[in-house]
């Protein structure tokens, strides 16, 4: 962790270094012109303005691209060509294309992850074409992006970060200096459609299903107040979407570690007094939830004979839930003579309890049961172009 953490914050000076340089030199058509060659192990290895790197087939490396200058706004208005609309909705409509460019941005050889799965770009075990292709349409979507108008608007996004990259956040924030994210990064204006990037489903493939138990990425919800973004809704209109060129830059306002399970911590006499308070259920419960819920603005609880039992045995918040969560029966219910309004109530305030939404497939609600999660506030260094 040490080491990554030194790493962490080398990144952010030095990818702030490279960057400054690169803008006199180095827009990203210059990509174009990069020389690709393969290395022993699969490797790859990418000579572009100046600078060799080494793409790599494990372990992101997120200063890959920190050189590159993705922000000419003297393109802003130009028409779109037939390839460049192309692009972007392309990108926006599938994995296939957006998840070899996800990896080429953090440093990675794009491979796919089975024979089985659809892919853009031809790949026949020819790494240096598909490099190649990939930066090819980067930068066709780059060119797509840059010619729209950029828009002012609050925007979210969800994601599950590596450990180093949120340490590097929380140390640009205590320096002042400016973070960089040298890929393609998906906002939306949607704050409650965010979330869903942040679910514990989603964590990423390399340390799930203990990304957090390890220490090795974590869930982060960023509320960024930009004028650069590129508005997508016209194509994406069920995301809300905005997208931002990379390497943009963005001051740090604040970086939070919040407690996802509030409950979960509470001490015994919390425990007890949360079951004598009334709750209101969360929007994103009562507008997603699977099946109608009554009256959904009414606050729910108390529940006087639980909290009795709670502060008889002294439990606290973990285990009041372990205890709800094993031994809750109907047979509870008699005893504590609660009504089954009261016994709904209840469950419908413990299942949304969590900061984090759930998720609502067509096979039923799944809570995002991630520990923590870090909320960042960015807003834009450099005026609006
Ligand atoms: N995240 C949001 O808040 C948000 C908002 C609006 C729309 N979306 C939509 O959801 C889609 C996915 O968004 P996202 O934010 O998850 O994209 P992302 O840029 O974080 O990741 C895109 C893909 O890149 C690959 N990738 C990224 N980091 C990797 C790593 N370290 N190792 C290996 N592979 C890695 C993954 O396959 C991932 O699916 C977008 O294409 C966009 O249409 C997302």
């Amino acid at each position: 962790m040490k080491t990554a953490s030194l790493w962490a914050s080398l990144w952010v000076v030095q990818g702030l270094r490279s960057y400054q340089e690169g803008r006199q030199g180095c827009d990203y058509p210059d990509l174009l012109d990069a020389s690709v060659t393969e290395l022993e192990g699969g490797e790859v290895n990418v000579k572009y303005c100046g600078t060799s790197m080494t793409l790599v087939k494990t372990d992101a490396k997120p200063d890959a691209w920190s050189g590159v200058n993705w922000w000419l706004p003297q393109m802003q208005g130009k028409k779109l060509t037939k390839d460049e609309l192309g692009a972007i909705q392309a990108h926006l409509g599938d994995y296939q294309y957006s998840m070899p460019v996800g990896m080429l941005g953090r440093g990675l050889v794009p491979t796919r992850p089975n024979k089985e799965w659809q892919w853009a770009f031809d790949d026949y075990g020819d790494s240096v074409k598909q490099v190649k292709s990939v930066l090819a349409f980067e930068v066709e979507l780059g060119n797509a992006l840059n010619k729209l108008p950029s828009a002012t608007e609050e925007l979210w996004r969800g994601a599950w970060l590596p450990v180093d990259l949120v340490e590097a956040v929380a140390a640009a924030k205590a320096s002042g200096a400016p973070v960089r994210f040298p890929w393609f990064q998906s906002t939306t204006t949607d704050e409650l459609h965010s979330y869903k990037f942040m679910h514990t489903k989603w964590q990423p493939s390399y340390c799930k299903p203990s990304c957090e138990n390890r220490g090795l990425a974590y869930p982060v919800h960023f509320h960024i107040h930009s004028c650069k973004g590129k508005d997508m809704t016209k194509w994406n209109p069920k995301e809300s979407e905005v997208i931002l060129l990379p390497n943009l830059p963005f001051t740090v306002l604040d970086v939070k570690e919040l407690v996802n399970d509030e409950v979960w911590e509470f001490t015994a006499p919390q425990m007890e007094a949360w079951l004598r308070e009334t709750h209101l259920l969360p929007d994103w419960f009562t507008q997603k939830s699977t099946g109608s819920i009554d009256d959904p603005d009414a606050p729910r609880g108390p529940w006087p004979k639980l909290a009795d039992k709670v502060k008889k045995g002294k439990w606290d918040g973990a285990k009041f839930i372990k205890w709800y969560e094993k031994k809750w029966s109907e047979s509870t219910r008699l005893r504590l003579k609660m009504s089954r309004k009261e016994e709904q109530d209840l469950g419908y305030t413990l299942r949304s309890r969590f900061r984090l939404p759930s998720i609502f497939q067509l096979s039923g609600e799944l809570t995002n049961d991630a520990y923590s999660f870090h909320q960042i506030e960015l807003k834009d260094s450099e005026a609006c172009e």
